[in-house]
């Protein structure tokens, strides 16, 4: 079996967390050592498939390991109920029981989608996590947030439900789109400033390496990604409290990303979102203008859009801040700096503060 790396503690649903340039090769025989089903789906966005299906295939396949590859079209429109009922009568078809189980092979949409159906498919079968984007593997494989959005919103119908593993294979990062690399890059940042003021500084040092994808530093902070993202889950599973916290940016990200009928990816939304928040809790004397600056900075730097485009309707911006749906009881709630590496969350925030980062 692989050597553990992280490991998320949840008491008896507590799962390791492997991290490795290269390891889908041995995730068949590691899988087989952990006993978790008789059986597996993999199941995967048909763009994921063709690159990656037949490497995890092979590895099952060498391991004594009886899988099915199942795909779906990619991209966010497949993580809906639609596509989650396709699956699920295909899995009943190829004749999947209760000691089956399933393995999500990709980005944050097949983890969440895959995360889903192993909680629904006879009331609950196991599955683990193989995650292909940079998404995927700082943030949505772990912690067991799992859903599909329907046309009132996103992520509007799901589960907390924890895999059984998480498998990271920083080697397919390689083929990921620059964009969707660089959206990966925003969550990263977001641990630093929420959480890390030394893994920030890493993140400074190391800007050039991380850009041009140098396995040592990739693995180190993908390490410390999840590291921090297993602690916050541990003490606060269901987002009562301190996981809220991961929520840094997306408040006023969601509103731009949907805002812009997401044509602006999440990741980069995320980026403009955090931006905002910082000039926030500069309005509102939490954070030194400085600290504020010096993590926009550090977002131009990798990349990633500051900015809320300037011919983007405020308007509707606003609309979509007043529905986030983390609000409590009409109250939206913002994670605001107090200094690089800790945050508050409030609810204090006034309405002429926010037409005033919303200025163009
Ligand atoms: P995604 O799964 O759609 O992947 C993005 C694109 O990259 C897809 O077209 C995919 O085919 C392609 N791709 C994936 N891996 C690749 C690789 N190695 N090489 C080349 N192409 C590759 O999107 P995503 O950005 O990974 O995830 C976004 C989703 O994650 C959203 O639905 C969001 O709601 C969800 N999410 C969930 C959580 C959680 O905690 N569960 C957290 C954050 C985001
Ligand atoms: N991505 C936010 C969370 O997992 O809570």
């Amino acid at each position: 079996m692989l050597e553990q790396t992280i490991t998320v503690g949840l008491g008896e649903r507590s799962y390791p967390i492997f991290i490795e340039d290269g390891i889908m090769e041995n995730v068949g025989a590691d899988i087989a050592g952990r006993n978790i089903a008789s059986r597996y789906a993999v199941i995967a966005d048909d763009y994921v498939a063709s690159l990656y299906g037949a490497t995890l295939m092979k590895s099952l396949a060498e391991a004594g390991v009886t899988a099915e590859l199942l795909t779906f079209p990619r991209g966010e429109a497949s993580k809906n109920l639609q596509v989650f009922a396709e699956l699920s009568s295909k899995l009943a078809q190829i004749g999947m029981d209760r000691t089956s189980g399933l393995i999500a092979l990709g980005g944050g949409v097949t983890g969440d989608l895959t995360g889903f159906l192993a909680a629904s498919y006879m009331r609950g079968i196991p599955f683990v996590q193989v995650p292909t984007t940079l998404l995927a593997q700082v943030d949505s494989s772990v912690g067991g947030k799992t859903g599909v959005d329907i046309p009132e919103g996103k992520n509007l119908v799901g589960a907390f439900y924890q895999p059984k593993a998480v498998y990271i294979d920083t080697a397919v990062l390689t083929t990921l789109p620059v964009e969707e690399y660089l959206g990966g890059i925003a969550e990263v940042i977001k641990y630093g400033v929420i959480w890390d003021f030394e893994f920030y500084g890493f993140l400074e040092r190391n800007l050039d390496a991380i850009l041009g994808l140098q396995p040592d530093i990739i693995q180190e902070m993908i390490t410390i990604c999840c590291q921090t993202k297993a602690e916050v889950v541990a003490e606060d599973e269901r987002e009562s409290d301190l996981r809220r916290i991961l929520n840094f940016g997306h408040t006023i990200g969601h509103a731009v990303e949907a805002a812009s009928d997401f044509s602006i990816i999440h990741g980069h939304a995320v980026a403009i979102g955090m931006v905002a928040a910082l000039r926030l809790a500069v309005l509102s004397g939490l954070c030194k203008r400085k600290e504020a600056g010096r993590v926009a900075t550090l977002i131009h730097a990798f990349g990633l859009p500051t900015e809320i485009p300037a011919d983007m309707d405020r308007e509707r911006i606003k609309s979509y801040i007043k529905t986030d749906k983390k609000s409590v009881a009409g109250s939206v709630f913002y994670v605001l700096p107090t200094t690089i590496g800790k945050v508050v969350i409030t609810n204090e925030v006034t309405e002429g503060q926010i037409d005033e980062i919303l200025k163009r």
